[in-house]
C-alpha cells in the first residue's frame, strides 16, 4: 500500500483547514456559553416560533450557544394579562418550560412598561383603580413562576432622554412612587428572583444620570432592586467605547448588577439623516437606506465583527461587575431591526446570519475569550 497519497492529503486537508477562519477549539464545545461561561451568562431573547421549537436546527442552536433566555414579546400586558384578571400564560409557560428542559437563566421581560401595554390598564385614570391593577399584575405573574424565573425586568424604559420620568399612563395615575410600589410587590411575590430595572440609551450621561438617580430613590424606599439592565440597542460607532465602560462603572458603584438584556448592532444609516419630503428624493433616500438588500459586504462584515469585538473587550475587563449579555435575537432574520425605524430594511446585527450559521462576529468573540 502506497501510504504517501494519504500523507499528501491529509497535509493538503491541514492547509486548508488553517487557512479559514473557524477557530482552533472547534469542535462540540465550541460555543459561546461555553467561551464567556466563567464570565457571564450568554443569553438571547426567543421569538413566539422558536419558543415552540418550529425548526428543530434552530432549537438545537440556541441550546448549544445560549445559556439565558429571555421572551421578546410573549410575556407583555398586552398578550399575557389582554384584559383585566384574565391571564393567558400559555406561551409564557411554554418558554418557561425551554429554559427549564435546557437548564437556562431565565429572564421575565417585562412587568410594567408603557409600551405594548394591555389596553384595559392604558385606559385608567386614577390612583386606587392603577394600584389595583399594578398589584394584581405583578402579583398574579411573578407569584405564578416563583421559583422557576431567575430574573425581571421589574419596570422597562421608565426616563426620557434627559434623565427625568416619562410621562406614562403609571406616572400620570399612580405618581413617581409607581417604581417604588411596582419592586416592592415583585419582591414579596419572589423574594428569590432578581429585580432588574430596564432602559436604553443608558450610555447618554443625561439619561445614566437619571437611571443612577432612580436606582438611588429605589434603595432609599426600601425597594430591593438587584440589577440594572442596558439594552444595549447600538450600531457601528455609537455609542463610544467609553461610554460603555462608564456605564458598567456608575452602575456597578451603586452595588447593583450590571446586565446588557438586549444587545444588537445596527449596520443599517439612521433615517433621522434625511431631510425633505420631495418624490425622488424619498426614493433615493429608501435605497441609501437600506443598501444591502442581498447580503452584507465584507468590508462591513469585518467592521461589524470589530466593533462586537472591541465592546466583548470592555465586557471582560469587567467580567466581575457583568451578569449577563443578551442579544435581542437569535439571528440577523428574526431581529426587529428589519421593521424599525423603517419597516422593511435588511439589517445584519447580530451574530448568526438568516440561515443561523455563525457570522465573522460570531469567530472573533470566540478567538477573543479562547
Ligand atoms: O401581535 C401581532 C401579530 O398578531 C401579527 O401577526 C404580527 C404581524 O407582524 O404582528 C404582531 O405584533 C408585533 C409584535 O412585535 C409581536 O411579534 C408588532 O407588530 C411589533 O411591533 C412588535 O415588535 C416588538 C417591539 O418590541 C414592540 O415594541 C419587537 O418584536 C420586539 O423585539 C421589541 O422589543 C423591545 C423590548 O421589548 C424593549 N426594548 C426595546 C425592544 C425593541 O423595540
Amino acid at each position: 500500500m502506497n501510504i504517501a497519497k494519504p500523507l499528501v492529503l491529509l497535509s493538503a486537508m491541514l492547509l486548508i483547514s488553517s487557512c479559514n477562519s473557524i477557530p482552533k477549539n472547534s469542535g462540540a464545545s465550541l460555543s459561546l456559553k461555553n467561551t464567556y461561561k466563567k464570565d457571564f451568562y450568554i443569553g438571547a431573547a426567543l421569538d413566539t416560533n422558536q419558543i415552540k421549537e418550529t425548526d428543530p436546527m434552530v432549537t438545537d442552536l440556541i441550546a448549544k450557544e445560549f445559556n439565558s433566555i429571555t421572551a421578546e414579546n410573549c410575556m407583555k400586558s398586552m398578550y399575557v394579562h389582554p384584559e383585566k384578571g384574565k391571564f393567558d400564560f400559555k406561551m409564557s409557560d411554554q418558554f418557561v418550560a425551554f429554559g427549564e428542559k435546557k437548564k437556562m437563566l431565565i429572564h421575565g421581560h417585562t412587568l410594567i412598561w408603557h409600551s405594548q401595554l394591555a389596553p384595559w390598564m392604558a385606559q385608567i385614570k386614577d390612583s386606587v383603580t392603577m394600584a389595583e391593577a399594578i398589584t394584581n399584575h405583578i402579583s398574579t405573574i411573578v407569584e405564578k413562576y416563583k421559583g422557576r424565573i431567575n430574573s425581571w425586568d421589574v419596570v422597562n424604559e421608565a426616563l426620557n432622554e434627559d434623565g427625568t420620568l416619562r410621562k406614562t399612563v403609571f406616572l400620570d395615575t399612580y405618581g413617581k412612587d409607581y417604581l417604588s410600589f411596582a419592586f416592592k410587590l415583585a419582591a414579596k411575590a419572589d423574594p428569590k428572583t432578581d429585580l432588574y430595572y430596564n432602559d436604553y440609551n443608558l450610555c447618554n450621561a443625561k439619561k445614566r444620570k437619571g437611571a443612577v438617580e432612580l436606582v438611588k430613590n429605589l434603595q432609599k424606599n426600601g425597594a430591593k432592586i438587584d440589577g440594572v439592565g442596558e439594552q444595549a440597542h447600538w450600531n457601528l460607532t455609537s455609542p463610544s467605547l467609553d461610554e460603555i465602560e462608564k456605564t458598567i462603572l456608575d452602575f456597578a458603584e451603586l452595588g447593583v448588577k450590571v446586565s446588557f438584556t438586549e444587545f444588537d448592532i445596527s449596520v443599517l444609516p439612521n433615517p433621522w439623516d434625511i431631510v425633505g419630503a420631495d418624490i425622488n428624493q424619498r426614493a433615493e433616500a429608501s435605497e441609501k437606506m437600506n443598501p444591502y438588500p442581498n447580503g452584507l459586504p465584507d468590508a462591513i462584515q469585518i467592521q461589524l465583527a470589530a466593533r462586537y469585538e472591541a465592546i466583548f473587550k470592555i465586557f471582560l475587563k469587567h467580567q466581575d461587575k457583568i451578569d449577563r449579555v443578551t442579544f435581542w435575537g437569535v439571528n440577523d432574520k428574526q431581529s426587529w431591526l428589519n421593521d424599525w425605524p423603517i419597516k422593511g430594511r435588511t439589517n445584519y446585527p447580530l451574530l448568526f446570519d438568516r440561515e443561523s450559521k455563525p457570522k465573522k462576529a460570531y469567530y472573533s468573540l470566540i478567538e477573543l475569550n479562547k
